[in-house]
């Protein structure tokens, strides 16, 4: 298993390009079972979950194919990929492939709206609580569908097709939003989707949905209403831009000190995440090239922050802001609400010298002036990375073990931070 080791004190200084959405990239690459046609997407991150993904929609049916490089394009340029689901051959996602990520349960919404009976494993991926699927059930049981769950396995069926209805979710869910999407854009009548996720990636799905010819109004916020269409057609789509990945390398700078431009990054994608670091003494500035972060010399001040659906701070952050925090004068408050089980980067934090607190769901991170190397191990992809930019600022060695994390959701970690003056390197084993 590779490990990244890791100089810290370095400062972070360059140019540093974002990568397209893992989180958008997933729903859009599972849009394709919708049409016989074929579905163009651009900017598409070169990351593990990618990989697994295609090989989740090969097993449907799906043909792909990954365009040839162009000039200018390096391994942090995004690949374009083309799939086209001529014939679904095959119903059924086998636990196998949907136990090792999440999202690949989403093909049950899409399968079930084109074939009418959809076969899916219940997922796994990061352990970070109990993350049920019974609100993205609801909403296809709303549509119409009937559903048992046996040995293991979601067993839809919907043999005279999905008909629109109202879904209120008691609770926002990102997945239950996309299920909900891709399964009533081929429902007839109208869907009406109340206490929908107003994540970007929501809406970055809803507008390749619309340019595969789906009608849909008020994506980004949550009502959206879907009037159903009897087929789809194929598209062209760039995935957006990375804001975990961007804030993640903002808060790597914010940590190291330096000057970095986030290239391509959108600061309206993470507003809630670039106003805390303003406010724990990074300063941020957004052009049309991108974002570029500094912090010279001042310390960094704590912050109270609670995790929230967009456009609230983003859980997906929570574990690289208190690695960020560790260092700061004072008492840091971080409060998680949308997942339970999301500190396991705790314990690792305070090998290299952390002092941080659990109480319930909330984590108190007491600064300390000075980390120190040390070997960790990466639990999820969210709090390896919070490891990553521990490390950055530790004294001496780090070793973070099983990157494998690492590797399903940021695209070329070590060259994209190496560039910037970063002392990493990935030992192969
Ligand atoms: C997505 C993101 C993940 C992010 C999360 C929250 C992808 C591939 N993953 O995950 O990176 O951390 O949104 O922004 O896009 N819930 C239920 N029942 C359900 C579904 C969810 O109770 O049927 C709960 C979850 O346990 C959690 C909350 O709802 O407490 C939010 O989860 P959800 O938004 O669905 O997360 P994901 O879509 O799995």
């Amino acid at each position: 298993m590779d490990r990244i080791r890791i100089v810290g004190g370095e400062p972070l200084v360059g140019t540093l390009p974002i990568s397209g959405a893992k989180n958008a990239a997933l729903p859009l690459m599972i849009a394709s079972l919708l049409t016989e046609e074929t579905l163009e997407l651009h900017n598409v991150p070169r990351l593990a979950d990618v990989g697994l993904l295609l090989r989740i929609l090969g097993n449907h049916g799906v043909d792909h194919s990954i365009a040839g490089k162009r000039p200018g394009q390096t391994a942090e340029t995004g690949q374009t990929i083309r799939l086209k689901a001529g014939n679904i051959i095959d119903t059924v996602a086998p636990y196998e492939l949907v136990s090792r990520m999440r999202a690949s349960f989403w093909v049950l919404g899409p399968l079930l709206a084109r074939m009418g009976e959809a076969k899916v494993s219940l997922p796994g991926g990061c352990a970070i609580g109990t993350r049920p699927v019974d609100l993205l059930l609801m909403a296809l049981e709303r549509l119409g569908a009937e559903i048992e769950i046996d040995a293991g396995y979601v067993l839809a069926r919907a043999p005279k097709g999905l008909r629109g209805a109202e879904i209120a979710f008691p609770k926002v869910t990102v997945g239950g939003t996309h299920t909900a999407l891709m399964a009533a854009v081929l429902a007839d009548g109208t869907t009406v989707i109340e206490n929908a996720a107003c994540e970007p990636e929501v809406t970055d799905l809803a507008l390749c949905l619309a340019k595969m010819g789906a009608r849909i109004t008020g994506a980004g916020t949550a009502r959206i209403v879907v009037e159903g269409v009897t087929s789809l057609g194929g598209a062209e789509h760039s995935v957006l831009p990375d804001r975990i990945e961007t804030g993640t390398y903002a808060m790597a700078v914010a940590m190291t000190g330096g000057d970095v431009l986030l290239e391509g990054a959108e600061p309206d994608l993470l507003q809630s995440a670039l106003d805390v670091l303003v406010e724990a003494g990074a300063e941020i500035s957004a052009s049309n090239e991108g974002i570029r972060v500094r912090r010279n010399g001042a310390g960094l001040a704590s912050v109270d922050v609670t995790t929230q659906p967009f456009p609230g701070f983003p859980t997906d952050l929570q574990a690289q802001l208190m690695a960020l925090m560790t260092r700061a004068k004072g008492t840091t408050r971080i409060r998680e609400t949308i997942f339970e089980n999301r500190f396991m980067h705790v314990q690792e934090l305070a090998r290299l010298g952390a002092r941080i607190r659990l109480d319930g769901d909330v984590a108190y991170v007491d600064g300390v002036a000075r980390l120190k190397g040390a070997p960790v191990m990466a639990t999820d992809l969210r709090a390896s990375v919070s490891l990553v930019i521990a490390a950055l600022a530790a004294e001496g060695e780090t070793m973070v073990n099983r990157v494998y994390h690492l590797d399903r959701g940021f695209e070329a970690l070590e060259a994209k931070l190496g560039r910037c003056g970063a002392r990493i390197e990935r030992i192969s084993g």
